[in-house]
């Protein structure tokens, strides 16, 4: 929307007249390097290049990775832009975003900041895709005459500098100086409006029915905040109902708004007798150590046994953790067995002893979709020790994933990389999570550089895979990215050249003596699903990345994972990215999950039939019912790691309705009928499975409610929403 305005705008810029109220630039003065005098206004750069501000210096035949340019705008700006302003005591400063990090002055003094370079305290942090948004005192400004805003850059990695522009300079609105936040709290919602001016308006909250669509007003009241009081109030749920929390501003006439829809938890509580809810087998190479977690439910403490242990192998007995190492091939057939005082359990379970890997997709959670860059040892702990208290290690998440941010800025004098300030221990943590039976991961780039800018492989491949078994590393997500270098100036675009990086890296990563699960992120490339098991990844992404939006959802989950079902199986998958459920925010700003709670029901029902990564994205220190809930119901999640491995295909997309279905090694079939429609839709059970030649059904279970249900009954599939089924055909006399 911005944008078009920017277009707009940007065509009468060289009309401006006396009453224009905004002004874009779209260009600038440029130097690559780095000089203390280029912020001063009065300096001579009369000499240095002009550079669009829309694209990035490379774009523009400038190479500078790693490195310092400046950028200095020369710009009149009218006392015209306040005319009329609703908050004229600050000023709109919009930069765009800028790769990596900036620092901008106005005829000389510093007036934002955003990311960090490699010598501010804490070290380089790139925020490329972060939209600068400056907000400047009108006395700062020489109204009327020639101001300077100088910026300097750091570019981590290329490309670099300014890539969003042009820039624009005009009143404040309304999202610029003040903040709406609406947040899931028990039995409702926390409303907060927070702004650095003075706001005179009314705070509206109006439910919607889900089902018919009726509106009602069901609160108004006037607000008045100075900057430091700020605004909250608890808005309690209203049923079912979704609740729009508008903010409407007098001065401006401008509008924040933020919905909240009443989460709702389908699933039975787990009994407190033992339960369990992992999968029924797992692979190890001869000779790795097996690292595995009974996953049982139910009440604490608990004792563990199992029957028919290979040599090698020994049992934790209290913690229920596996331990030790098998050299001899084979299936091992064991029996699991938990008691506590309510009871006991037993489950069957293999231990493959052979090549394969990863049988079943991998569970656990990654700091990404959370943290960001502002991932720390602590940060991880905390959810780890967070994924065995609340109970999310009872059903089969295991794996601990470190994301990009933990690489030091420089190797060691032998070339081995290092963990920076963040992450004091490494090898510590990996024996912690070891010794409670979970698995650690970690990140890199077959680049110099990651997406983030920090070190990667490039060059150091044997030493780095070295690096990572000594320190305990189970999983490695290898991320294109900083590989670009490379590959762009190469002429050589064939798929072997995309392969390239993944296979060099497979050698270094199977010579370890443990079990490393090989993650490949390219976004897809060169249709990564068709090669990705000849360099033996265990998953490859096969999209960009995932937000929390119903938009990502639909494009990633949807319309990105059609027809990849022939590649995914047992020991490699296919990899929609991670789980964008909970308290998310890529940054140390976590907020809820902008996806509904029927969304999110959608998000996990499709994963689990596409047999994908279960990698869960928030904090699980955070991690609140209803998403604990949606992660731990051991029928959906048994869809997901079902034996035979096979993922879903999708056999009807009619009217907004998709039906996708996968075939489970227990001779029945998990379907999800969704419904990507922006309002209700009721579906007659029969006539849906029909229309996938499904007739002759003998059961039906709701695998979110957890019960049998008639075949010949209507229901209501909520906007966005699913009913996740397993059905049992009739056999043949
Ligand atoms: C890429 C990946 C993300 C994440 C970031 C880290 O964008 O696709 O999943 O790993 O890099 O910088």
């Amino acid at each position: 929307m911005r944008r078009i305005v920017f277009c707009f705008v940007s065509l009468i810029w060289l009309t401006l007249s006396a009453n224009a109220q905004s002004l874009v630039v779209n260009d600038a003065k440029f130097s690559v390097g780095d000089s203390p005098e280029w912020k001063a206004p009065g300096f001579d750069d009369s000499a240095w290049k002009t550079l669009s501000l829309d694209k990035t210096w490379d774009d523009q035949g400038i190479s500078n990775d790693d490195s310092y340019a400046w950028y200095r705008i020369h710009v009149t700006i009218p006392s015209s832009i306040l005319t009329g302003a609703a908050f004229p005591d600050k000023v709109l400063l919009a930069l765009g975003s800028i790769d990596d990090c900036d620092e901008t002055f106005l005829n000389g003094k510093l007036v934002g900041k955003t990311g960090r370079t490699p010598e501010d305290k804490g070290g380089y942090e790139g925020k490329w895709d972060t939209p600068r948004k400056y907000l400047v005192d009108p006395k700062d400004i020489l109204w009327d005459k020639e101001n300077v805003i100088a910026v300097r850059v750091y570019n981590g990695g290329n490309p670099g500098g300014f890539f969003e522009g042009p820039v624009y300079i005009g009143q404040v609105t309304l999202d610029a100086i003040a903040a709406l936040t609406v947040t899931r709290a028990n039995n409702g919602c926390d409303v907060s409006l927070s702004a650095t001016s003075k706001l005179d308006g009314k705070l509206e909250v109006d439910a919607t029915d889900p089902i018919t669509g009726e509106t009602s007003t069901v609160s108004s009241k006037a607000v008045k905040l100075t900057p430091k009081k700020g605004h909250t109030s608890f808005v309690p749920a209203v049923g079912q109902n979704t609740l729009t929390i508008t903010y409407r501003d007098n001065r401006s006439g401008e509008t924040l708004s933020g919905t909240f829809c009443p989460a709702y938890i389908l699933t039975p509580k787990a009994p407190a007798t033992p339960r369990y809810n992992g999968p029924k087998v797992f692979g190890v190479r001869p000779g790795s150590p097996v690292i595995f977690r009974l996953a049982f439910s139910g009440d604490k403490p608990m004792r563990y046994s199992v029957q028919g242990l290979p040599e090698g192998v020994t049992l934790d007995p209290e913690k229920g953790v596996l331990s030790g190492k098998v050299l001899k091939e084979g299936d091992y057939k064991l029996t699991l067995k938990a008691t506590n005082s309510k009871g006991a359990a037993e489950a069957d379970f293999t231990l493959k002893v052979g090549s394969k890997i990863a049988l079943t997709p991998p569970m656990g959670w990654n700091s990404w979709n959370c943290w960001g860059t502002s991932v720390s040892q602590e940060k991880v702990m905390s959810s780890a020790t967070a994924l065995i208290n609340s109970g999310l290690a009872d059903y089969g998440y295991s794996y601990i994933n470190i994301d990009d941010a933990w690489e030091a800025e420089e190797r060691d004098s032998e070339g081995r990389i290092q963990t920076n300030d963040k992450f004091p221990d490494m090898k510590g943590l990996g024996e912690w999570l070891h010794s409670n039976g979970l698995k650690m991961g970690i990140y890199s780039s077959p680049g110099d550089r990651t997406c983030g800018g920090y070190l990667g492989t490039l060059d150091h491949e044997k030493q780095d895979a070295e690096t990572w078994n000594e320190w305990g590393v189970d999983y490695l997500k290898y991320d294109w990215c900083g590989y670009w270098k490379i590959f762009e100036p190469d002429p050589d675009k064939s798929v072997a050249a995309y392969v390239r990086p993944y296979l060099k890296m497979q050698k270094f990563l199977r010579e370890q003596p443990r079990d490393i699960f090989y993650s490949l992120c390219q976004y897809g490339m060169a249709d990564v699903w068709t090669w990705g098991h000849a360099v033996d990844a265990n998953s490859w992404r096969t999209t960009g990345d995932i937000t929390d939006t119903w938009e990502s959802l639909y494009d990633i989950g949807f319309k990105r994972q059609t027809g990849l079902y022939p590649y995914a199986g047992p020991g490699h998958w296919n990899d929609p990215d991670m789980l964008v459920v909970g308290k998310v925010g890529w940054s140390d700003n976590l907020r809820d999950s902008r996806l509904t709670p029927d969304e999110q029901y959608t998000h996990i029902t499709l994963w689990s039939l596409l047999a994908s990564n279960m990698l869960i994205g928030c904090d699980l220190a955070q991690i609140d019912d209803f998403t604990f809930n949606l992660l731990c119901n051991n029928e959906v999640n048994a869809v997901n790691q079902d034996i035979l491995g096979e993922q879903a295909h999708r056999d009807v997309d009619e009217d907004g309705m998709q039906m996708w279905s996968r075939r489970l090694s227990d001779g029945t079939i998990a379907i999800g009928i969704f419904n990507l429609n922006d309002a209700p839709v009721p579906t007659f059970l029969k006539g849906a499975l029909g229309k996938i030649g499904i007739e002759d059904v003998a059961t039906v279970r709701d695998l979110w409610r957890q019960e049998d249900i008639p075949t010949d009954a209507t229901y209501i599939i909520p906007s966005h929403g699913v009913r996740f089924i397993k059905v049992k055909v009739q056999e043949e006399l």
